[in-house]
């Protein structure tokens, strides 16, 4: 594995090899274990959304690993004034160990890859998510022991989220169902690859989504980037909520997960939120020690 832009490119060893090491990274921590694994490293951040998860806990994990993070703002580098991204991964490879990237289009981190030399990590792209949905396999992992014959129910936009949980879910041996309304449905490509397998299911009834789920996931009805469709994505979602109806269906034990940031009475209820907020806080943790393990793997001589 040199870099990691997608889900889709790793295989499930290595999915297991990020989490197994991302579970011993936690436990060292939780241990007051230090071990500088990139000592003398330094990771760029560029960062072209917002963010509080994402860029805290790389920063953070890379000071506990020994390394160095530098926080690079577009309105900041040149980028923003129109210098070429072949030219800027370029540059930075001449400086930097590795490169942390949170943007809108994912070709930008794909070109940072083909034309820079060091390892390049997806922070969030419209496609793609794939250190949330790290993070998000193994809290499923903490708290259901293994992957085998689960259910997962994603609940909304067919987004950068809904994209990378499918790969994730699949790959590692659960099923999965999308509700979400017509028009709004995950990327094409994704769903004609997770068609090839029985347990995937896209539908616009919620309930039937929903039905036995051992994993509830949803995230926000417009993401970022998407202000703009605010009024227009808030009627076409009217209804997709994470609520008690939709937990009747779900098993007894199910639990509820959100990448956050959570938008209250839009796509989750309040009430839900707070009695499976144990899981969603386990979950936000988990990005840094997931992250931990992506650099390690990534950025370890
Ligand atoms: N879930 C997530 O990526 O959060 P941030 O946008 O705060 O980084
Ligand atoms: N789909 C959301 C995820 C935020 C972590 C967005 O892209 O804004």
């Amino acid at each position: 594995m040199k870099h990691l832009l997608k889900l889709g490119d790793l295989s499930r060893d290595e999915i297991f090899g990020i989490l197994n090491l991302a579970d011993q990274l936690k436990f060292e921590r939780k241990n007051n274990i230090k071990k500088d694994y990139l000592k003398g490293k330094t990771l760029g951040m560029i960062v072209r959304k917002s963010s509080t998860r994402t860029r805290v806990s790389f920063e953070v994990g890379m000071y506990e690993l020994g390394g160095t993070a530098l926080f690079l703002s577009d309105r900041d580098l040149q980028i923003g004034r129109g210098e070429p991204i072949k030219d800027t991964a370029r540059v930075f490879s001449r400086y930097l160990s590795g490169l942390m990237i949170r943007t809108f289009d994912q070709s930008e981190v794909e070109e940072f890859a083909s034309y820079g030399s060091i390892p390049v990590i997806n922070a969030l792209t419209d496609y793609a998510h794939p250190c949330q949905v790290l993070a998000d396999l193994m809290t499923i992992r903490e708290y259901k022991g293994s992957f085998k014959g689960l259910k997962m129910c994603f609940v909304g936009d067919g987004n950068n989220m809904a994209n990378s949980l499918i790969v994730g879910a699949l790959k590692m041996g659960m099923s999965f169902s999308i509700a979400c309304p017509k028009g709004y449905e995950p990327d094409a490509e994704i769903m004609k690859w997770a068609s090839e397998y029985e347990g995937f299911e896209v539908t616009d009834d919620l309930m039937k989504a929903a039905k036995d789920a051992d994993v509830l996931y949803t995230d926000v009805w417009a993401s970022m980037g998407q202000e703009g469709e605010k009024a227009v994505r808030e009627a076409a979602f009217k209804g997709y909520q994470i609520n008690a109806d939709v937990m009747a269906v779900a098993k007894k034990d199910a639990m509820v997960l959100h990448c956050l940031p959570a938008h209250r009475g839009e796509e989750i209820t309040e009430d839900v939120l707070e009695a499976h907020a144990n899981e969603i806080f386990d979950e936000a943790e988990n990005r840094l020690h997931a992250q931990k393990a992506v650099m390690v793997k990534l950025m370890r001589d």
